[in-house]
């Protein structure tokens, strides 16, 4: 390095990336408030948190429906139905009215959000744009044989190139769209989608814990289960479970998960501590999030754990994974520590004695896993980075900001090759 002292090159390279990171440039519900004749779309957004994933998202189209519309269409449906017609009104592409015109040889296919949800398949996550004889453009399932039965009918308001949102008569209706079933505990086997998810220890120790009936009974009004990988559970400086009474380890299974339906774009906007199944009290066994870019690690006070993937992604039901197990301080923490900083990026402690500097602002010393190099480490790493990879791990079911990839991938080249052109100039 010429010289360069590592931990200031570090600081540098962390100051550049800081300007990369994409901030909430949009909010939907606000923009939809000034426009009473959406008031039902906009209050479905809120209860589906589509709301929050699309305030996450830069490069969108929101079609939205007139409320007449978004009546017929919640009329007697579950919210996970509601929801995925609503993702297929998310289009992952910037489209303004003269846009529409102007589509190369008058058809196109787009992807939308129900595209990365996992359970599309072939065709059914994307739309079909046709410019239509007459000056009209027609919306459609891009399943083959599906009608052009939804219309542009006007502009409602653009953001370049952030966002717009347009105005369509009807829904877009994807085949099988409408009558999948609502997640209950009747339909949906938990250990099931949690063992195809590598997930087969937890999903073992709630079944021998008796704590999946209780997931069970939760899942009516809203679930969510951090799920740690077989790995988290061999990883080093785990606790021996064993040692474990059985209360306690009711409690730390309780403690992954939460009783309500907070899927990963949610997570993303969390602010303070959220509490658990196991919170027994104000403050007790709560989960402090924290987010950097598309990267979301979640506190304990004795340790942290970035979501790795979405497995499951249906209101009420949502299911993701975590690399580490979550060791709440009340059971493994001898003095519980305060809560982490809401920005772990930004306060890296420079250590000029030892190289490679430590993973950055964990809470507390980290009991599972060994200090990770800073590039490397979700908390202190570039944006993106840690995301690329949970793609895959969801065994091909993942939602929570996948597609993400490939913007967040680029402002990590940004950020790197920013600092290396400092570096090289300063050296
Ligand atoms: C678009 O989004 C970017 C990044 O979030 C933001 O910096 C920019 O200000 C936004 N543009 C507008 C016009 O709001
Ligand atoms: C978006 O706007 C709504 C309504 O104005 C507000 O309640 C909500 O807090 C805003 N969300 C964010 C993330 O700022
Ligand atoms: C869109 O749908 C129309 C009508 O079904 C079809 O003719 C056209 O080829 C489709 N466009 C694409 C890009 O598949
Ligand atoms: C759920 O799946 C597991 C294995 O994946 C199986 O052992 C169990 O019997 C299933 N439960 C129900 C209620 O079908
Ligand atoms: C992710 O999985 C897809 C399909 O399973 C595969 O084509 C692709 O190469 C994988 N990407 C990575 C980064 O492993």
């Amino acid at each position: 390095m010429g010289g360069f002292p590592q931990p200031t090159f570090f600081l540098l390279f962390l100051s550049l990336s800081i300007f990369v990171i994409p901030s909430t440039a949009h909010n939907i519900t606000e923009i939809l408030s000034g426009f009473p004749e959406y008031s039902a779309m906009n209050d479905y957004l809120t209860r589906t948190k589509l709301a929050d994933e699309i305030n996450t998202r830069e490069t969108i189209t929101c079609l939205v429906l007139p409320n007449s519309a978004m009546s017929a269409l919640a009329a007697n449906k579950p919210l996970s139905v509601v929801k995925n017609v609503l993702r297929l009104l998310v289009l992952l592409d910037y489209y303004d009215g003269a846009k529409l015109h102007q589509i190369s040889k008058g058809t196109t296919l787009t992807t939308t959000l129900y595209q990365v949800t996992g359970d599309a398949h072939g065709n059914l996550g994307f739309v079909n744009i046709t410019d239509l004889k007459g000056g009209k453009v027609g919306f459609g399932s891009a399943a083959p044989g599906s009608k052009l039965d939804s219309t542009y009918t006007k502009s409602v308001k653009q953001i370049p190139y952030n966002i717009s949102v347009l105005e369509i008569s009807a829904p877009i209706i994807a085949p099988g769209i409408l009558t999948a079933p609502a997640p209950s505990a009747a339909d949906v086997n938990i250990t099931q989608k949690l063992e195809k998810a590598g997930c087969k220890t937890f999903a073992s120790l709630l079944v021998s814990s008796g704590v999946l009936k209780m997931f069970e009974s939760a899942l009516d009004k809203g679930l969510t289960v951090f799920a740690p990988n077989d790995e988290a559970f061999k990883a080093a400086g785990v606790p021996d479970l064993s040692k474990l009474t059985n209360a306690e380890l009711v409690t730390l299974l309780q403690y992954h998960a939460l009783a309500r339906y907070n899927p990963f774009g949610s997570l993303k906007t969390a602010k303070g501590p959220i509490s658990t199944l196991a919170t027994n009290g104000a403050g007790k066994y709560d989960l402090t999030v924290t987010s950097a870019g598309d990267s979301v690690t979640l506190h304990t006070g004795v340790d942290s754990s970035r979501v790795a993937s979405t497995v499951v992604d249906d209101p009420p039901l949502c299911i993701l994974t975590v690399d580490n197990l979550l060791l709440p301080s009340e059971l493994f923490g001898k003095s519980p520590s305060p809560a982490p900083a809401p920005e772990p990026v930004s306060s890296p402690s420079p250590t000029p004695s030892t190289a490679p500097a430590p993973a950055v602002s964990a809470p507390s010393p980290s009991i599972l896993s060994p200090p990770a190099p800073p590039m490397a480490s979700p908390e202190s790493g570039p944006a993106g980075a840690p995301e690329a990879q949970s793609e895959n791990s969801s065994t091909g079911s993942g939602s929570g900001g996948a597609d993400l990839k490939a913007p967040a991938l680029l402002k990590t080249l940004v950020a790197a090759s920013a600092a290396f052109v400092a570096w090289a100039m300063l050296s």
